[in-house]
């Protein structure tokens, strides 16, 4: 079984084409880099795979699971994470902020050692080297990098997709 099952994905942006007939399969446990000139359709293909984009036609499914209306609430739920080539993080928070904002909804009360704790458990488990309680604005973009991945990882993202990861 696929994790991640694209099958003859077709995306057009008015009478332009982004992504003809893609196929696109992923197995657990693997790492796949797509590389391609400045708009060759990776990202779209990522943006469908994520729910953020409708394909036009072709077929998804995510463990098996055949997808047919897809959104970004679905894809959380589907267990995808995206990490997109502009970060989302508001610099004037922590570590820990950033991650468990936007994630506990209505929730109005944060149990701040609780969630401390488990952000800093989380970056420690995956060799992250984050401070949870540092700010953002001081930290380098590789280690923004993490606090975003730590985010989709925090909401329990098993499938990431990572778009330009090492751009900057
Ligand atoms: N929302 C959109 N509306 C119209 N055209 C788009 C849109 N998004 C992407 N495109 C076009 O689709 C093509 C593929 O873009 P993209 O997927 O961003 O490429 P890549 O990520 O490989 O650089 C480009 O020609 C781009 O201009
Ligand atoms: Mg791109």
């Amino acid at each position: 079984m696929y994790a991640v099952e694209m099958r003859k994905i077709t995306k057009r942006f008015g009478s332009f084409t982004a992504n003809d007939q893609i196929d696109f399969l992923v197995k657990k446990g693997e790492i796949h880099c797509l590389l391609g000139e400045n708009g060759a359709g990776k990202t779209t293909l990522m943006n469908v795979l994520f729910g953020l984009y409708k394909a036009d036609e072709g077929e998804l499914k995510i463990n098996g699971k055949e997808i047919k209306k897809h959104s970004a609430r679905n894809a959380f739920q589907c267990g995808l994470g995206m990490v997109h080539q502009h970060f989302m993080l508001v610099d004037a928070l922590t570590v820990w902020e950033n991650v468990v904002i936007g994630n506990e909804p209505g929730k109005f009360s944060i149990n701040k050692k609780e969630a401390i704790k488990k952000v800093q458990e989380l970056s420690d488990k995956y060799h992250f080297d984050l401070n949870a309680e540092a700010k953002v604005a001081d930290l380098s973009i590789g280690m923004k990098q993490r606090v975003e991945i730590l985010k989709t990882l925090y909401r329990g993202a098993e499938i990431l997709i990572l778009d330009e990861p090492t751009a900057y």
